[in-house]
């Protein structure tokens, strides 16, 4: 097992994989990235918690807990879905710990979900590996979901005009808090929160996101915030709301 208070750098990087300097290097004093389980043991899993917390009780990316019993039906009737319309690929901006990315794919879109944040990213690569070894996860994502390591501003630019440009980009950034913002427990949203800090720059990714969406831009809010834009028609879920814009030929 690795990962309690007072381990060596190498033992905080614990089965971060990738590079773990530069993983380390993005820890908040305090914080540790750590494998719970045994090394080879198909269930341990990669978690960030507080270097003073018990093994077990920090954030990962658990695929499992999205209760989706009725499949790819219940899947399609999600607010985020239906806020993405006809899109059948689907950039999500902003892929934090996999769970819009993941209602999407299983709803049948194609998903690329980006994080930019290398330890976030480390979580979900180890969420979503273990969900692919997962029958009825992997089955349900059918192989419809790409994690990469960016910065979606820079993705999305690089893709703008040709072959690859998505038909949706979906944006769900860390606005400075008010209500709860986001369909992550809140305890995730505060340690994430403190991890890689507000979002200051989704102005930057909306705009980017217009540009290189063929159809429309999907900005996640929580219900008391204000648009950074004013939408064209809002889809309400029961704590967020998404605001949809459509592009302007
Ligand atoms: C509120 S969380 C997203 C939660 C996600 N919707 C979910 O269901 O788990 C926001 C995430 O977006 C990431 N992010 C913000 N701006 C980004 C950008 N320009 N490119 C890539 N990731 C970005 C942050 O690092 C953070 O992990």
């Amino acid at each position: 097992m690795s990962g309690s208070a007072g381990h060596s750098e190498d033992e905080r990087a614990g089965g971060a994989g990738g590079d773990s300097a530069r993983v380390l290097g993005e820890l908040p004093a305090g914080f540790l990235l750590a494998r719970v389980g045994e090394d080879g043991d198909p269930a341990s899993f990669l978690e960030l918690r507080r270097a003073t917390d018990r093994e077990g009780r920090g954030i990962r990316c658990d695929l499992s807990t999205i209760r989706l019993r009725g499949g790819a039906s219940e899947a399609r009737g999600m607010p985020v879905v239906r806020a993405l319309g006809e899109a059948r690929t689907v950039v999500d901006a902003t892929a934090g710990l996999l769970g819009d990315a993941f209602l999407i794919a299983a709803a049948g879109r194609e998903v690329t979900a980006i994080e930019r944040s290398p330890v976030v990213y480390e979580l979900a690569k180890d969420g979503l590996s273990r969900a692919m070894r997962d029958p009825f996860l992997s089955e349900l994502l059918g192989g419809r979901l790409q994690l990469v390591h960016a910065d979606a501003r820079a993705w999305l630019s690089a893709r703008a005009g040709t072959s690859s440009a998505p038909d949706a980009v979906l944006m769900d950034p860390m606005f400075p808090p008010k209500k709860k913002a986001s369909a992550l427990p809140r305890k995730e949203m505060l340690m994430l929160r403190e991890l890689v800090g507000a979002d200051l720059d989704a102005a930057e990714l909306f705009e980017q996101a217009g540009v290189t969406s063929r159809g429309r831009v999907v900005l996640k809010r929580a219900d008391d915030t204000h648009e950074l834009a004013a939408p064209d028609w809002t889809v309400k879920g029961t704590t967020v709301r998404f605001d949809v814009f459509t592009k302007k030929m």
